[in-house]
């Protein structure tokens, strides 16, 4: 029997080459007078950010631009801009970066017209406890990465001073512009890096407990085409055709995710990324294969659909067995694409097994189909480290 559950789609998404042509038709149609433009240095000092800028101008719409996004989404980032974002009355936000600056951009729309308060509150609001007692600034986001998925995901992921960790607080975005040409000659560990981001966010999105069978479909095709593209984007990053095929996958992924779910893989990237500042695509890349061997004992035949997927025979039936073997195409897949081991950075086993009471019995790790022990986050985690060297 199909399982049953709800179908969404947030916002929708305007998708393909040279889309962002149109982003200040759509600032225009979505309301928007005076748009704050929210992205980081590099985007601005190569040039992008004034180009958005004028586009979004030429249709009669003010812009401000600021460009003060750091890695993460540091709460005390979102207090700063939304000071700016008040100051100078804006009625809309345009996100324009990676993942840290859409989540950065969403964030900075809740708190503008609610006050910098929403951010020692991320509990309540992220628990439904509390609703905002003004609607978030209408938000248009652009992605130039492909990983995040966060132009069409619910929540915004900050790293929070106050609560001393990484927490999601919800603020949906309006309209999503997906350009891959934006993607294209990004660097190949950032193109590496993010594109497993993806693979994890579709990967968990199967096995979270609210996965339905739409929210497979569009994971197992972002998994279809993050296997087949990612590498050949990595080795030539100009590489137009796998641009735009990342991109697709990127954003069906965050669609997928957003429908369903992230578990105990992004639980375990969102403890280890806030103790050691590893990157969070680093990070997933590293937990999958770990998860997928964990995920193996409840859903076998998802797992192994992945692998058939990625091309992988089995020699068995058992569901450990998937798993090793799923797991470890992964593992050649992140081994192809560059992606360095927490030995290779430089860490301990001791290090990685330390985040086990951030994870074990946080929500989001709970979040997963099935029963999770406190065995099994120490076994993902010994996995993890010395599954993959
Ligand atoms: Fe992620």
């Amino acid at each position: 029997m199909l399982k049953s559950g709800v179908y969404t789609q947030l916002s929708p998404v305007l998708f393909g080459n040279g889309t962002l042509q149109q982003v200040g038709k759509k600032a225009k149609e979505l309301g928007m007078n005076k748009v704050l433009l929210v992205t980081d240095k590099k985007i601005s000092e190569i040039g992008y950010a004034e180009k958005v800028a004028n586009i979004i101008r030429e249709e009669d719409v003010q812009v401000v631009i600021w460009d003060g996004v750091e890695t993460d989404c540091p709460d005390y980032t979102v207090t700063a801009a939304a000071a700016i974002g008040r100051e100078k009355a804006v009625d809309g936000i345009v996100g324009l970066g990676g993942g840290s600056t859409l989540d950065s951009a969403k964030a900075i729309a809740a708190v503008i017209p609610n006050g910098d308060e929403v951010l020692q509150e991320i509990v309540l609001y992220l628990t439904g406890q509390k609703n905002y007692a003004v609607k978030p600034i209408t938000m248009l986001l652009i992605p130039t990465t492909s990983g995040t998925g966060s132009e069409s995901t619910f929540v915004s992921v900050i790293s929070s001073e106050i609560m001393q960790c990484k927490i999601g607080l919800p603020c949906p975005p309006d309209y999503a512009i997906v350009d891959p040409e934006l993607t294209v000659g990004c660097p190949a560990f950032i193109t590496a890096f993010t594109g497993m981001d993806a693979f994890s966010h579709a990967n968990e999105a199967l096995t979270e407990g609210k996965n339905t069978p739409h929210s497979d479909l569009l994971a197992y095709e972002a998994i279809r085409l993050i296997t087949k593209w990612l590498p050949i984007a990595v080795k030539d990053i100009n590489n137009a055709e796998a641009r735009e095929n990342l991109a697709l996958a990127s954003n069906f992924a965050g669609i997928a995710f957003n429908e369903s779910g992230v578990h105990m893989g992004h639980s375990t990237a969102h403890a280890l990324g806030h103790m050691y500042h590893i990157s969070h695509g680093i990070c997933c890349a590293l937990v999958t294969p770990a998860i997928i061997e964990f995920a193996a004992k409840t859903y076998p035949e998802k797992m192994k659909k992945i692998g058939e997927i990625m091309g992988v025979t089995f020699s068995s039936e058992e569901p450990e067995a998937i798993g090793k073997a799923v797991g470890n195409a992964v593992r050649k897949l992140c081994k192809e694409i560059q992606i360095p081991s927490f030995r290779e950075q430089g860490f301990t086993k001791e290090q990685i097994l330390a985040a086990k009471p951030m994870i074990y019995k946080e929500p989001l790790c709970m979040s997963f189909g099935g029963t999770i022990t406190e065995q099994d986050v120490v076994t993902t985690l010994e996995t993890l480290y010395d599954g993959y060297q």
